[in-house]
C-alpha cells in the first residue's frame, strides 16, 4: 500500500496507494472540515492537483451524521470529491473546540453544538462514524493533552489510554480492506512516554502511524526532538503523519526528519486574514492590506499557476480586502494551498535527485 521510492538522508519520497488514487509523499493535506476546504469548491481543489484532503468525524458525524452519509454513498459522493479523504477521529477537535468536553475511560463526553444533546464519543462510535463516512484513511481516537500542560500524571494517563483506545478502535473497525486505520503516538514531550507508546504501536502492525500532541505552542527544539525520536523508532516501511503541522519551515524540517504526511488549517486560516504564503525572506508572508500593495501590478507569486496568481494583481487584492474580504480569503486560500502543495512537490523532486540537503540549504538561506 505504501511504496517508498527514494531516500535522501532521513527524508523519504513515496506513493501511498489508496482507494481514490495515489498519494505522492511527502504531502500536505488541506483541512476540509465539512469535506470541503472552507470557501473552496471541489473543482478548484481538483485544479490544485491535490491527492488527498482531510475531513473531521466530529463535524460530519454531528451533521449530516453517519447514517445519512452512509445512505448518501459516503463522503466522496456527498462532497463530489473524487480523490482521497482522511478523517480525524474527533477527540482532538472536541477538546480544542469545546471547553465543556470531559474525558473518561469510556470516551469523550460533550454537549452537541447542533442540538444541545449529551454525546459520548467512544472509540467504537468514532470508528463506526468513520466507517460510515467512508474516508480512505481513518484515525484512532486518542486522548490528547496539550504539550503546554504541566501535570506529568495526566500525560501518563493519556498515553496509556490512547493505547487502550487504539485496541478498541482496531476491534471495532469493520472495513479494514477499504480504509486504512492509523494509530497515533502520544506522550507529550516526555522521551520515555513516547518510547513506550512507539513500542506499543509498533506491535499492532498498523498500515500507518501519526505523531500527535504537537504543534501546540511548545518550543521548536522540543518539537523537533520528539519528531526525530518518533521517525527513528517507527517502522520504516509505513507512512508517518505529523498532525496539525503546516508552517512551511516546520514542513521542511519534518520532511528532513523522515515525516511523510501533514495537515493544518493554517493556509486557509491565514488567508482569511489577508496573508499570502510566498518564498523568499522572512516572514515569507505578503499581507495584501499593507500599503506597499497599493500600486503593485504583479500577482502574489508570478511563477505560481494557481487561480489567484493567474487572475489577480496585488493592487486589486489590496482594494478587495476592504470592499469584499470574503473573495480575498477565498482566492488566497487557493494560493496558500497551492503554495504548500508545490513546496512538498519540490521537496519530493529534490529527494528523488539526492539533492534535498542542498534544497533545504538554499530555501533557508533565502528566508533568513
Ligand atoms: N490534530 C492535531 N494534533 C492532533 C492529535 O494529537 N490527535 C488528533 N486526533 N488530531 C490532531
Ligand atoms: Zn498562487
Amino acid at each position: 500500500m505504501f511504496a517508498l521510492q527514494a531516500n535522501d538522508g532521513d527524508a523519504r519520497a513515496g506513493v501511498l496507494h489508496l482507494g481514490h488514487g495515489p498519494v505522492r509523499t511527502p504531502v500536505f493535506m488541506p483541512v476540509g472540515t465539512q469535506a470541503t476546504v472552507k470557501s473552496v469548491t471541489s473543482d478548484q481543489l481538483a485544479d490544485l492537483d491535490l491527492d488527498i484532503i482531510l475531513a473531521n468525524t466530529f463535524h460530519l458525524g454531528l451533521r449530516p451524521g453517519g447514517e445519512t452519509l452512509s445512505a448518501l454513498g459516503g463522503v466522496h459522493t456527498f462532497a463530489n470529491w473524487p480523490r482521497n479523504v482522511l478523517t480525524d477521529s474527533g477527540g482532538f477537535q472536541m477538546v480544542s473546540l469545546l471547553q465543556l468536553a470531559t474525558i473518561s475511560e469510556e470516551g469523550v463526553h460533550f454537549q452537541s453544538p447542533v442540538d444541545g444533546a449529551q454525546v459520548l464519543l467512544t472509540p467504537e462510535l468514532s470508528i463506526r462514524l468513520q466507517n460510515q463516512i467512508g474516508a480512505d484513511i481513518i484515525m484512532a481516537l486518542d486522548d490528547v493533552v496539550p504539550t503546554t500542560a504541566s501535570d506529568p500524571e495526566r500525560f501518563k494517563e493519556a498515553t496509556a489510554r490512547t493505547i487502550r483506545w487504539l485496541d478498541r478502535c482496531i476491534a471495532a473497525h469493520t472495513r479494514p480492506r477499504e480504509q486504512l486505520l492509523f494509530g497515533i503516538v502520544q506522550g507529550g514531550l516526555d522521551t520515555e512516554l513516547r518510547c513506550h507508546c512507539l513500542n506499543e504501536l509498533a506491535t499492532r502492525d498498523l498500515p500507518g502511524y501519526a505523531i500527535g500532541g504537537l504543534a501546540g505552542g511548545e518550543e521548536k527544539d522540543k518539537f523537533w526532538r520528539v519528531v526525530r525520536q518518533c521517525t527513528q523508532l517507527l517502522p520504516r516501511e509505513k507512512p508517518r503523519y505529523c498532525m496539525g503541522v503546516g508552517y512551511p519551515e516546520d514542513l521542511l524540517v519534518c520532511v528532513a526528519l523522515g515525516v511523510d504526511m501533514f495537515d493544518c488549517v493554517y493556509p486557509a486560516r491565514t488567508a482569511r486574514f489577508g496573508s499570502a504564503l510566498v518564498d523568499g525572506p522572512a516572514p515569507g508572508i505578503l499581507k495584501v492590506r499593507s500599503a506597499g500593495m497599493f500600486a503593485d501590478s504583479r500577482p502574489i507569486e508570478p511563477q505560481c499557476p494557481c487561480e489567484c496568481c493567474r487572475h489577480y494583481s496585488r493592487a486589486y487584492l489590496h482594494v478587495l480586502m476592504n470592499r469584499d474580504p470574503a473573495v480575498v480569503g477565498h482566492v488566497l486560500t487557493v494560493h496558500n494551498i497551492s503554495y504548500l502543495t508545490r513546496l512538498m512537490r519540490s521537496a519530493r523532486e529534490a529527494i528523488f535527485t539526492g539533492s534535498f540537503a542542498n534544497y533545504l540549504q538554499r530555501w533557508f538561506a533565502r528566508r533568513y
